[in-house]
C-alpha cells in the first residue's frame, strides 16, 4: 500500500516508483482523495496510454468521482477546457489558441520575459540570502502568462493563493470549494471588464471569438482562462525551482553551466526529465474494458500515467537515475504525449532558458542557505516542486 500523504513520500517519491516499475508497473491504488486509480509508471506503457482514445479525458465519462473532479479542478464552469475534453471538442478549443503558442509567436516574447527576468533579480540587489522560489521561479512565470492573456499584476497575488489550494489535490473539500468559487468569480469579472473596454491581447481575442457565437460557450471561455492562467504558472515555477535546485545541489554543475552555456538546452530538458514540474497526468477513463501493460483495466476505471516515473525509467534512458547535463537524447514525457501534449512547452522552455542565464549571469556565487535533506516538496501528486528554496546570493 503507498501512503501518498507520507511526507517521505512526498519529499522523495521515486525510490517507491523505481519499485513499482520493477514490481507492479500497472497498479490500481487508493488515491489521498479515496478514489481508485490505475497508476501507469513504465515508460512504454506511459507513451502507450497516453495516446489510447479509448482512455477518455471526459468529465462525463469520469462520473461523479471527487478526486477526479478535485484533480481536474473538473467542478461546473471550469471543467470545458481541452485538457478535460476529447476530439472534436479538444480539436475545436485547441486550434483556437494554438496559433499563439507556436514556437515562433513564442520566440517574440523574449526580450520582455529578459526584462522581467532582469527586473526581477535587480530587486534582489544587496540582499545576502531569499527564497529563490517567491523571489524568482514563481513571479517569472505569472507575470508572462499575465500579460499574455491581459490579466491585470495587482490581481496576481490573489489568485496565486486560490491556485495553490486547487492544485494541490488532498486539499480537504472545506478549502477546495470557496478557492474553485473565487477563482471562477475572478475570471467572470475579468472577462465583463474586458468586453466593456477591449484590448488587443489573448483576452480580447477569446472574448470576441466567443461574442460573434463562433463556437465557444461561455463556460468554455471561463475553462480556457482557468485553465491557461493555472498551467501557465503552476508548472513553469517548478521548472526553474528543481532545475536551480539540481545545479546547487551538486555546484560542479553549476560551474559546469556557467562555463559552457551551449549545454543549457539539454541541460533544461534533463531537468524535465529528472524532476520535471509535473507528477502524474490528469484523469483518464477507460471508455471500454483493455489491457495495459498486462493488467486488465474494466471501462469506467481511472488511469494516471505517473510522468515522473516514466521518466526515470532504465528501458528508456540509459542511467536513468543520473542526471546528465549532456543527455544527448531525451525524448522525456515531463509535456506529456499525444493529443494533449502541453500546449505551453515553447513558452516553458523559453522561460527557463532566460531565467537560468540571468541567474547564472547575474548571481555567479549563487548557493543553496540550507542542507538539501532540509528542503520540503509541495504536497499532493499533480505537480513535484519545492515549497521553498533558500539561497545565499
Ligand atoms: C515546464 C512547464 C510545463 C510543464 C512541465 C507542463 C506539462 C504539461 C503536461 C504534462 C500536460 C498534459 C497533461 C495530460 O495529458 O494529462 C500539459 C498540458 C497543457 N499545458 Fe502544460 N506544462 C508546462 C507549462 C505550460 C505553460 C507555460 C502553459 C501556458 C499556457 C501550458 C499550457 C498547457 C495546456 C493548455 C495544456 C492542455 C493541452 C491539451 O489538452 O491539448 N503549460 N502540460
Amino acid at each position: 500500500m503507498i501512503d501518498f500523504t507520507d511526507p517521505v513520500f512526498q519529499n522523495d517519491p521515486h525510490p517507491t516508483y523505481a519499485e513499482m516499475r520493477r514490481t507492479g508497473p500497472v497498479r490500481r491504488v487508493r488515491l489521498p482523495s479515496g478514489t481508485d486509480a490505475w497508476l501507469v509508471t513504465r515508460y512504454e506503457d506511459a507513451r502507450r496510454a497516453l495516446t489510447d482514445p479509448r482512455l477518455s479525458k471526459s468529465v462525463a465519462a469520469l462520473g461523479s468521482s471527487p478526486a477526479a473532479a478535485g484533480q481536474s479542478a473538473a467542478g461546473g464552469p471550469l471543467s470545458r477546457h481541452m485538457l478535460a475534453v476529447d476530439p472534436p471538442d479538444h480539436t475545436r478549443l485547441r486550434r483556437l489558441v494554438s496559433a499563439a503558442f507556436t514556437v515562433r509567436r513564442i520566440e517574440a516574447l523574449r526580450p520582455r520575459i529578459e526584462v522581467i527576468a532582469t527586473e526581477l533579480l535587480d530587486a534582489l540587489d544587496g540582499r545576502d540570502r531569499t527564497d529563490l522560489i517567491d523571489a524568482f521561479a514563481f513571479p517569472l512565470p505569472i507575470q508572462v502568462i499575465c500579460e499574455l492573456l491581459g490579466v491585470p499584476a495587482a490581481d496576481q497575488g490573489s489568485f496565486r493563493a486560490w491556485s495553490n489550494v486547487i492544485v494541490a489535490g488532498t486539499m480537504s473539500g472545506d478549502r477546495l470549494g470557496p478557492a474553485i468559487e473565487a477563482m471562477i468569480g475572478y475570471i467572470r469579472s475579468l472577462l465583463a471588464e474586458r468586453r466593456e473596454h477591449g484590448g488587443d491581447d489573448l483576452l480580447a481575442g477569446l472574448i470576441q471569438v466567443r461574442d460573434s457565437g463562433d463556437g465557444l460557450t461561455e463556460e468554455e471561455l471561463t475553462s480556457m482562462v482557468f485553465l491557461l492562467l493555472l498551467a501557465g504558472h503552476e508548472t513553469t515555477v517548478n521548472l526553474i525551482g528543481n532545475g536551480a535546485y539540481l545545479l546547487l545541489r551538486d555546484r560542479e554543475r553549476w560551474e559546469r553551466l556557467r562555463a559552457d552555456r551551449a549545454l543549457l538546452p539539454s541541460a533544461i530538458e534533463e531537468f524535465l526529465r529528472y524532476e520535471g514540474p509535473v507528477e502524474t497526468s490528469t484523469f483518464r477513463v477507460a471508455t471500454e474494458d483493455l489491457e495495459i501493460g498486462g493488467e486488465k483495466v474494466a471501462a469506467g476505471d481511472p488511469v494516471v500515467v505517473v510522468l515522473l516515473s516514466a521518466n526515470r525509467d532504465d528501458d528508456r534512458f540509459p542511467g536513468a537515475g543520473e542526471l546528465r547535463l549532456d543527455r544527448p537524447q531525451n525524448p522525456h514525457l515531463a509535456f506529456g504525449h499525444g493529443i494533449h501534449y502541453c500546449l505551453g512547452a515553447p513558452l516553458a522552455r523559453l522561460e527557463a532558458q532566460i531565467a537560468f542565464t540571468a541567474l547564472l549571469d547575474r548571481f555567479p556565487a549563487l548557493r543553496l542557505a540550507v542542507e538539501p535533506g532540509e528542503l520540503t516538496w509541495r504536497p499532493g501528486t499533480l505537480l513535484r516542486g519545492l515549497t521553498e528554496l533558500p539561497v545565499r546570493l
